[in-house]
């Protein structure tokens, strides 16, 4: 249940204005405050305090409010009444659906073939995943998208760094026989990974090379039979290792692996539309779409669809890959995540499909997220000063989360130390502004205590331990007078419908990560202060204690699903 909006809405119905509903820090004076005395007596020219008095008895009208008084200039606080809170907390956990279901595609993750995982993608890969829970939980028809890199130049420096190691290969000869066996050849997936740095390296300095490795890309993308072939043996174990990254972060697998080389078996089709339209303009050899407007204040260049090579670089994919989506999922939303460093090329192809009349402009979202830096706040390296791969971020997370549990005197097993990494590793990452960059130590996003993961797992296993030892099952209690600490939680409990709306609206993942730690803080307060199963507990506040310890552990336990964690079964 959203508390807020059920009091929001009850409350501009009894006034007939649409008030503004505050919630205090300080829950002394109230648990909502409204403006809406000052507001109606501007319009009306009255005292804003003598009418907030006149409409005090209206709002004590209202079946849920304990009182209402009238605080400062005309602010009028009201309190909402325990018995009403302790019904209403007991479905806390369930999430209103939305009323107008969308179909929305995400684009999210789009790892390179052949191209290690690094850390630029962990957090198009967490925040896309929980962006996709939320919608879901929501009741949108949410469609992900590993739109790969698998299809570019890239594919052709890793195949001419192949025929370089390998030039005897079939692959490369002029009789290659496509009906062949090739099942002998095959790659070691992190050898893979390194081609495609020492290709590149290569081209800069040997421009035959370069040249011979752009022939390959074309004449791959043209269909050529060896290098095809040859493709169709390196891609599906590079896909595997995506594959192994996504399970290894807990991320729901996407619901389509289809990148760049799916997008451009449409170029034809998208082709036509653009020349009906005549939006094709030559360019020094090259093929471009003007995008550029009147009202324009920065530099807005054209997008390119044919290279001058004739080739159809990343820009053009992504109008094919739009016109697919449409042709398939007929999505009312695209949103895409990647590092904001892309933003002013979501801008340039959010032009072309509105030129195209594919999307409007509203329908297409592009959220760039800020970079991940090391403690000299620039972007993160290894301590070889390389750019931190994936693999080796989850390692050092892995380490440092040993390290604190050997720390702590505690004994626990790999699998539980692993869901405690994973744990830090991603609530670190959702719990900041997603646009801001962030700085990244593996020893504070660790820490048992504080704004961590592991802190939110902690009061997990504790919520769960406590309902294993009380033994019962406690199904509403019935309310007794809840004391300071126990309506704190309820109160917070009750905010869980309305955060997961405002996280979504807003794809703000920190909302929810927050507010999870929020909620631990008072969960623990609450363990400290108030005794559940000590002998001296009268019946009804345990069996009213056990129910709220079911109830905060089901909503904490949604929230940590939302943001993809595994909870442990000690800690
Ligand atoms: N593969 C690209 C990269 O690693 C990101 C692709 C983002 N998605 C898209 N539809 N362009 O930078």
């Amino acid at each position: 249940m959203n508390l807020y909006k059920y009091v929001s809405e009850k409350l501009n119905e009894k006034l007939g204005f649409d008030a503004k509903l505050e919630t205090p820090r300080n829950r002394e004076f109230g648990d909502f405050s409204t403006n809406a005395a000052m507001v109606m007596a501007r319009g009306a020219g009255k005292n804003p305090r003598e009418l907030a008095n006149e409409i005090l008895p209206k709002i004590n009208e209202l079946d849920f409010v304990e009182s209402a008084s009238v605080a400062g200039p005309g602010f009028i606080n009201l309190k909402i009444k325990d018995e009403f809170l302790w019904h209403a907390v007991q479905s806390a956990d369930e999430i209103t659906q939305t009323a107008n279901p969308l179909v929305i595609d995400m684009d999210y993750g789009a790892y390179n073939v052949a191209k290690s995982l690094h850390i630029g993608h962990l957090r198009t890969s967490i925040v896309g995943d929980m962006l996709y829970r939320l919608g879901r939980s929501l009741g949108h028809k949410m469609i992900s998208y590993n739109h790969m890199g698998d299809w570019g130049r890239s594919m052709g420096f890793v195949i001419a760094w192949i025929e370089k190691l390998h030039p005897d290969w079939p692959f490369f000869q002029a009789d290659f026989d496509s009906d062949a066996d090739y099942s002998k050849y095959t790659f070691d997936p992190d050898e893979l990974d390194t081609y495609y740095p020492a290709a590149a390296a290569l081209a800069k300095t040997d421009n035959e090379f370069l040249e011979h490795a752009q022939i390959i890309t074309a004449k791959l993308q043209q269909g050529h039979a060896g290098y095809n072939a040859l493709y169709n043996i390196f891609m599906p174990i590079s896909l595997a290792s995506m594959n192994k990254t996504v399970r290894l972060l807990n991320i729901i697998p996407f619901d389509n692996d289809l990148g760049e080389r799916n997008a451009a078996k449409y170029t034809a089709p998208v082709e036509k539309i653009i020349r009906e339209k005549n939006l094709l303009v030559k360019s020094d050899g090259a093929e471009v779409i003007v995008v550029k407007r009147d009202t324009d204040n920065k530099p807005m260049p054209p997008v390119m669809f044919y290279n001058s090579r004739g080739a159809v670089p990343y820009d053009a994919t992504d109008i094919m890959a739009l016109y697919y989506r449409k042709i398939t999922d007929n999505p009312d939303k695209v949103i895409y995540l990647t590092d904001k460093r892309q933003s002013l090329h979501f801008e340039q192809l959010f032009r072309v499909a509105e030129l195209l009349q594919m999307f409007p402009a509203d329908a297409l979202e592009h959220i760039g997220y800020g970079t991940i830096n090391g403690a000299d706040g620039k972007p993160f390296k290894t301590r070889d000063g390389n750019a931190a791969g994936l693999n080796d971020i989850i390692e050092m997370v892995g380490a440092a989360a040993r390290e604190r549990v050997t720390e702590s005197g505690k004994k626990l097993d790999d699998a539980t130390i692993d869901m405690i990494a994973l744990a830090a590793l991603k609530f670190n990452d959702l719990s900041h502004d997603l646009r801001a960059d962030y700085i990244f130590d593996p020893a504070q996003i660790t820490s048992f205590e504080g704004r961590t993961g592991p802190y939110i797992l902690y009061t997990a296993v504790r919520l769960n331990s406590v309902l294993r030892r009380a033994g019962e099952f406690v199904q509403s209690a019935n309310a007794v007078k809840m004391n300071t600490d126990e309506r704190n939680l309820v109160m917070e409990l009750l905010d869980f419908d309305r955060t997961i709306q405002a996280a979504f609206e807003s794809r703000a993942t920190d909302l929810v990560a927050n507010y999870a730690y929020d909620l631990c803080q008072l969960v623990n307060t609450f363990y400290h202060n108030c005794p559940i199963l000590r002998e001296d507990v009268p019946a009804d506040i345990r069996a009213m204690r056990i129910n709220l310890v079911q109830i905060a552990a089901h909503v904490l336990t949604h929230t940590i699903d939302l943001m993809g964690l595994k909870v442990p079964n000690e800690m």
